[in-house]
């Protein structure tokens, strides 16, 4: 750009500056749809999608295709400040593997830090629609690196399959990123500690949908003390995401009956997707 389309062009932001405009939108909201992401989806980028305005991200997450300052970079004032703007973030497995790489090198928590043999930071489409929170990995977890891969695991894929969804659709991360020891429950403190990194993952993929399993993921996404067992049922809120909160599969492995409740949960969230489990395929 010459220095005389410079110069128009910097009147022409002062201009809308002075006239009240802040920021110049760079992206548009898609209309939402449940089209279940193919699994050359993750190489493959849908448009970008804002971010959930409550869903803070770490600051480590690059956010490009920010909206761009009007006030100040032409004229030499103080660039915009909007606090509460949404950041789309472009490119996502590149935000997601920053952050999985701080989460590898965290030692927050010195127990879980010092006998974990790998943190498990979550897997699936960076675009996913619908993701699932877990509570904590296990021994299986902890081995491969991969959540939901030991027996717990094959029977959310039985979940999966049975509500016609598909792993590559999904996103799939736990509340803890470190194995307890032992599989015990998670501490309060150790949720707090790791409660950047889920939110960051939230931040990045901004999901339409959250499916908590089990009491540990509903209760600390939404920061509530009530039973599964009443927050199950019906939709909660968190940001622009709709939550359904359903029985862990560990749970469901010791007590079979409870199956019936997921099947009704996974029926009801499914409804809102448009697909009644009902109707034979
Ligand atoms: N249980 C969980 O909550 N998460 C896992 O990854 C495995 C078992």
């Amino acid at each position: 750009m010459d220095s005389v389309d410079r110069r128009v062009l910097t009147q022409h932001l002062e201009a809308l500056a002075r006239a009240g405009l802040t920021h110049l939108p760079v992206a548009k909201l898609p209309p939402p749809e449940f089209v279940p992401a193919k699994p050359t989806a993750v190489t493959a980028p849908p448009p970008p999608k804002a971010v959930a305005t409550v869903a803070p991200t770490i600051a480590a997450v690059p956010a490009v295709e920010a909206p761009i300052p009007l006030s100040g970079t032409a004229s030499g004032m103080a660039p915009a400040i909007t606090p509460s703007a949404p950041k789309p973030v472009a490119d996502r497995s590149a935000a997601l593997k920053i952050l999985s790489q701080q989460v590898a090198g965290c030692t927050r928590c010195e127990v879980l830090a010092s006998t974990r043999s790998q943190t498990v930071f979550g897997v699936g489409n960076p675009h996913a629609r619908i993701l699932f929170i877990g509570e904590a990995p296990g021994a299986d977890e902890d081995a491969t690196g991969e959540p939901f891969v030991g027996r717990a695991g094959q029977l959310l894929n039985d979940i999966i399959k049975a509500s016609r969804l598909k792993r590559e659709e999904l996103y799939i991360c736990n509340i803890l990123k470190c194995r307890p020891p032992g599989n015990r429950t998670p501490e309060k403190d150790e949720c707090a500690n790791c409660e950047e990194y889920l939110l960051g993952q939230l931040g990045i993929i901004d999901p339409e949908y959250i499916i908590c399993w089990g009491a540990v993921a509903a209760q600390n996404l939404l920061k509530s003390t009530a039973a599964i067992g009443k927050l199950r049922g019906k939709f909660h809120t968190w940001g622009r995401a709709k939550v359904m909160c359903t029985y862990h599969p560990s749970y469901l492995m010791r007590n079979p009956p409870a199956k019936k409740d997921v099947w009704e949960d996974m029926k009801f969230f499914m409804k809102d997707l448009g697909v009644d489990l009902n109707l034979k395929e």
